[in-house]
């Protein structure tokens, strides 16, 4: 199997298009916007942007729902303008990532519209229908009583975003309307989809972030169904499109890597340790379950970061070489990475979430600390997602640089705090969170320690014991990083054979280091972090 090239260099910047830039006045953000803040990407040290769903779409989850697979949405622009995107980000060294979702369409795909008026048409057997809507249906969920059809058909999602039939592993002969995943029927939606992958990397693109990849196949043996089902894209994008990527969200690394993917999240759905670093507690919402207790990254000092650096040494070891855990500082999903916190209280957290080996994700806006808006209500599916959806926040001026349109006609409102933070007031300050991040960016590019490769040990760690100390090496290069997102000071004493010489790259003010002897020793004043190079 082999690796796009860029994959060891890569960090990635998310852009939710409706909420980015708008520059046709209508107040919903849109592909001319993205084009024009290429230039501010990059400023940033990522190389490729993951663009959220971007084409036609009923809009009842935000384009999630998709009706046009090879068609942008005309609130987003044309077709010619995504194509633009790509060349405009290829002639700066950047990639495009779209956002595939294979899972389920909307209602008003042509596929569904033709399926839901009856078996007997070339797109009866694309989703999954009962015989009869009175049929029995086992523990899936379905919705029965939609068009002209006698049957039910399974949902993935929400409830207007039909499941394709990629088929059952196995199918169970209790229920006649399964299929098995090699049935010529299901293997036709596998085409399908397999020909939108080609439409847009024939244009340019630089691969796709999966929606829901573990969703595609059901049955007991579903686990195995899907690996080989992704490998069979794995395969075909490796001898076709070697450069592309495939980005899975799973949120298990170590699995979706297995199933043929080079990226996944490690997030907030699936295990906790991800969502216990910043967003447990209920006002920093998450839609984990795992969401209860206290944050490690806050001045509480209650958190604990130990489950989260056992999973994520134990992907680590699994995946080897073979791909990456995605390192996201938050999605259009759940709450910001900011969660109420100061700006200054955040740097520790972009040091300890930057400097990881794997794959940085930047959602947009997270680099200047926007935070989680409240009461917005629902917005195209969102419901509480709204908060963490709300405009970029470009300048000071009254509309945050976002949209010429009238207020009332954004998308979703802006933040309406006085303090909300700007991406360009934040540019003139040199000790800004923006600034901050572009340094912790710009040293993955420039210390091979602190690349997407290097290898990883935790020096100082402890269940519910603050700081976190963890070091890297790639040959001769070195780098420790430090964090104390507590409201106490605190010290740690831990082993650093083999250090002579070492630079602060950067540091709260009060943090002392001292190291002799292969034992080193730090003192760390509340909500701090310190850097070190060789
Ligand atoms: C995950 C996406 O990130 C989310 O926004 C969407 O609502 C669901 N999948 C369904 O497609």
């Amino acid at each position: 199997m082999t690796q796009p090239s860029w994959l060891k260099n890569a960090v990635v910047y998310e852009v939710y298009p409706q909420t980015f830039l708008d520059t046709n006045g209508d107040g919903i953000g849109d592909l001319p916007g993205v084009i024009r803040k290429l230039d501010y990407i990059k400023s940033l040290n990522a190389n490729a942007i993951w663009l959220n769903p971007c084409f036609v779409s009923p809009f009842q989850d935000a384009g999630y729902d998709v009706a046009d697979y090879c068609k942008v949405a005309p609130r987003y622009g044309t077709n010619d303008d995504l194509k633009r995107l790509f060349d405009e980000a290829h002639r700066r060294e950047m990639h495009v990532i779209l956002d595939l979702v294979p899972g389920h369409t909307s209602l008003q795909h042509p596929w569904f519209l033709e399926s839901q008026k009856g078996k007997d048409n070339p797109y009866g057997n694309f989703y999954i229908w009962t015989n009869g809507w009175g049929e029995k249906k086992g523990s899936y969920r379905f919705i029965s009583g939609y068009g002209n059809r006698d049957g039910c058909f399974m949902i993935n999602f929400f409830y207007c975003q039909p499941a394709l039939n990629y088929g059952f592993a196995p199918a169970d002969p209790e229920y006649p309307w399964q299929f098995p995943v090699d049935h010529p029927e299901v293997l036709k939606v596998r085409e399908a989809m397999r020909n939108v992958m080609k439409f847009w990397l024939d244009m340019g693109c630089d691969g796709f972030r999966v929606d829901m990849a573990a969703s595609l196949i059901r049955g007991e043996n579903a686990a195995a169904g899907i690996r080989e089902l992704w490998h069979d894209y794995r395969n075909w994008l490796d001898r076709e499109y070697p450069e592309a990527v495939l980005i899975s969200e799973w949120c298990n690394p170590s699995d979706a890597v297995d199933a043929g993917f080079h990226v996944d999240f490690m997030a907030h759905c699936g295990e906790s340790g991800y969502t216990k670093l910043f967003r447990a507690e209920p006002e920093r919402i998450s839609n984990s379950p795992f969401a209860g207790g206290h944050s490690y990254f806050d001045l509480a000092g209650k958190g604990d970061a130990m489950p989260f650096l056992r999973q994520f040494q134990r992907h680590l070891k699994h995946l080897g070489n073979r791909g990456y855990v995605g390192l996201i500082t938050g999605n259009h999903d759940i709450g910001r990475f900011r969660g109420g916190r100061t700006l200054e209280e955040m740097k520790p957290a972009m040091a300890f979430m930057l400097l990881l080996p794997g794959i940085p994700f930047i959602y947009a806006g997270d680099e200047i600390g926007m935070d989680n808006v409240f009461g917005l209500g629902n917005k195209e599916g969102s419901y509480n997602r709204s908060a963490c959806r709300t405009p970029m926040q470009w300048d000071a001026s009254g509309h945050a640089g976002f949209s010429s349109a009238l207020p009332e006609k954004f998308y979703l409102p802006l933040d309406p705090s006085p303090l909300r933070p700007d991406a360009a007031t934040q540019d003139q300050d040199p000790d800004s969170l923006l600034n901050f991040v572009r340094k912790l960016l710009k040293l993955r590019a420039i210390c091979p320690a602190a690349g997407n490769d290097g290898d990883f040990r935790v020096l100082f760690g402890e269940e519910n014991v603050y700081p976190v100390i963890y070091g890297r090496t790639a040959g001769d290069s070195w780098l420790m990083v430090a964090v104390n997102p507590g409201g106490e000071s605190v010290k740690a004493s831990f082993g650093l054979p083999g250090l002579r010489q070492y630079r602060v790259l950067s540091a709260s003010p009060g943090v002392k280091l001292t190291a002799a002897e292969g034992a080193a020793e730090m003192e760390m004043p509340p909500a701090s972090y310190a850097v070190y190079i060789r």
